[in-house]
């Protein structure tokens, strides 16, 4: 894991840390933050003088090197004032880790520049989200520079510490998802389950092939018929919150997808160990309540296999019987993430009285289609439920966008010779169709959001807290929000 685990709060002077790098800022009116102030005072103009030539306008995204009394001060662009917000708060932060890092400096000092709990809260995310860098199959030594501590200057609100521990189960979760498929086994998913339930006291229950296929798990386990890694159907309960009802979230942790018999083309199938994206979002969640320790009831659910081709493989034409005893015709093994959340959501029905269930899963390419990687595609049975994912999505910036599950996509999964088919209408609004057939494993009476991450999860357009070529962990920042975690 490459990212900072800590960062630490100092009342400091920014001559007094000793750090190699300290950054401050200036807005867009060319007005500087408090500490940005001071050292331009004490020497002589400096900052104001790259102001007055031109070179420093303060936008957003903007950052400037100086070098004051031996000390590297980095100026970051704020932009307007009026403007800044949460978002120019963690972007901002995590530009400068990252041009700590690009000029291998061990140790950053910031001043936080904020002025409320949810600014500081993403600022201390965005220092850590910054200094990620996925280089665990790098070997050579100017490779492998990681971000040693940063401390954050003229602040006391405890926002930013939480804001840090979120970033680093964040950080969790890309790290699951950047390994391959040969490392982020479901045995991977299932150990790194019970190392964050061993720390934050939760239970796990962890159902192997044998046990889960004789509980009717059919979904999973004629997924999982084609491969030879053990799969597993994983449940981590977090119950701090008394008599409340729990809140379920169920993550797709298909940990290769090679499409079955109904293989997918090679251009890019190597992307497809991303396929436990929605794993990772559960996983991250829970690494976050272990250490935020938020009074809460939480339920996490992964059903984990490899999608594969070996001689016992499941087969188009195939019917599988799912856990809430719905039969599923199967018109392509391609479609496999729904056929294990099939059992997930069914067990989560059954066994507990859900608050809500919320679904991550990479479960279509058509995603992509509709809406890049800009935003995840939700689709949901409760309007109170829905609003109350578009509130967290505005407040962390992780977009999403609704699609509608009207009847008329619910026939479209609907077979003539089995309850349900796991294709809808040829090219046709292909995520609805994922959606609508979730929905057929969803107690009526629960209410549910599907989250569609397969534009989000990974392929994002890289910035200062995003780096390239990584999972993003898109959606542990939502889905605490939404608890108030
Ligand atoms: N994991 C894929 C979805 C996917 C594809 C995510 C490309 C990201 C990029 C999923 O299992 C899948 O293959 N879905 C099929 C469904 C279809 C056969 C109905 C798809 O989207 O093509
Ligand atoms: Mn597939
Ligand atoms: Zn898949």
């Amino acid at each position: 894991m490459a990212n900072l685990s800590n960062i630490n709060l100092s009342n400091k002077k920014w001559n007094e840390t000793g750090a190699g790098l300290l950054a401050v800022g200036v807005y867009q009116d060319k007005s500087f933050t408090v500490m940005a102030q001071v050292i331009d005072d004490s020497s002589g103009g400096t900052l104001s003088n790259a102001i007055e030539i031109g070179d420093v306008k303060g936008k957003n995204g903007e950052s400037h090197l100086f070098y004051v009394n031996d000390l590297r001060v980095l100026l970051l662009g704020l932009g307007k004032k009026e403007k800044f917000n949460s978002n120019t708060a963690r972007l901002v932060a995590g530009k400068a880790s990252r041009v700590a890092i690009e000029k291998k400096i061990i140790d950053l000092a910031i001043e936080c520049f904020c002025d409320n709990d949810d600014d500081c809260q993403a600022f201390g995310e965005g220092v850590v989200l910054g200094s990620y860098q996925f280089l665990d199959y790098k070997t050579k030594t100017k490779d492998l520079f990681e971000l040693g501590s940063a401390t954050v200057l003229g602040c006391e609100n405890e926002s930013v510490l939480k804001g840090a521990s979120i970033a680093n189960a964040v950080c969790l979760a890309r790290d699951l998802s950047n390994h391959p498929g040969n490392f982020s086994t479901p045995t991977k998913l299932a150990s790194t389950a019970r190392d964050i339930a061993e720390e934050g006291g939760m239970k796990l229950t962890v159902f192997e092939r044998k046990e889960f296929t004789e509980m009717g798990m059919g979904g999973l386990a004629g997924v999982a018929q084609g491969t030879d890694e053990p799969p597993k159907f994983i449940i981590m309960e977090y119950m701090n919150g008394g008599g409340e009802k729990p809140k379920v979230i169920v993550g797709k942790g298909l940990t290769f997808d090679s499409g079955g018999i109904s293989i997918k083309p090679a251009g890019k199938m190597d992307e497809m160990k991303y396929d436990m994206c929605g794993s990772s979002v559960v996983l991250g969640v829970f690494k976050a309540l272990a250490s935020l320790k938020p009074k809460l009831n939480v339920v996490g659910i992964i059903p984990s296999t490899e999608n594969l081709n070996g001689g016992k493989a499941y087969k188009p034409g195939d019917i599988l019987k799912a856990y809430n005893g719905k039969t599923i015709e199967v018109l392509n093994t391609d479609a496999e993430g729904r056929l294990i959340l099939a059992d997930g959501l069914s067990y989560a029905s059954k066994h507990y009285d859900p608050e809500y269930i919320l679904d991550f899963a990479t479960l279509t390419g058509a995603v992509l289609v509709a809406l890049g990687h800009v935003a995840t595609g939700v689709m949901g049975t409760d309007d109170v439920l829905m609003e109350k994912v578009k509130r967290s999505s505005e407040s962390t910036g992780e977009k999403v966008w609704e699609f509608p599950l009207w009847p008329e996509f619910c026939k479209q999964v609907q077979s003539k010779i089995a309850d349900v088919k796991n294709t809808g209408a040829p090219m046709q609004a292909g995520s609805i169709a994922g959606g609508a057939f979730l929905k057929e494993f969803v107690d009526d009476s629960i209410p549910w959001v599907h989250f569609d991450i397969a534009g989000t999860a990974w392929g994002a357009k890289p910035d200062s807290v995003n780096p390239k070529g990584s999972a993003t962990g898109w959606g542990v920042r939502l889905v605490l929000d939404m608890m108030n975690a």
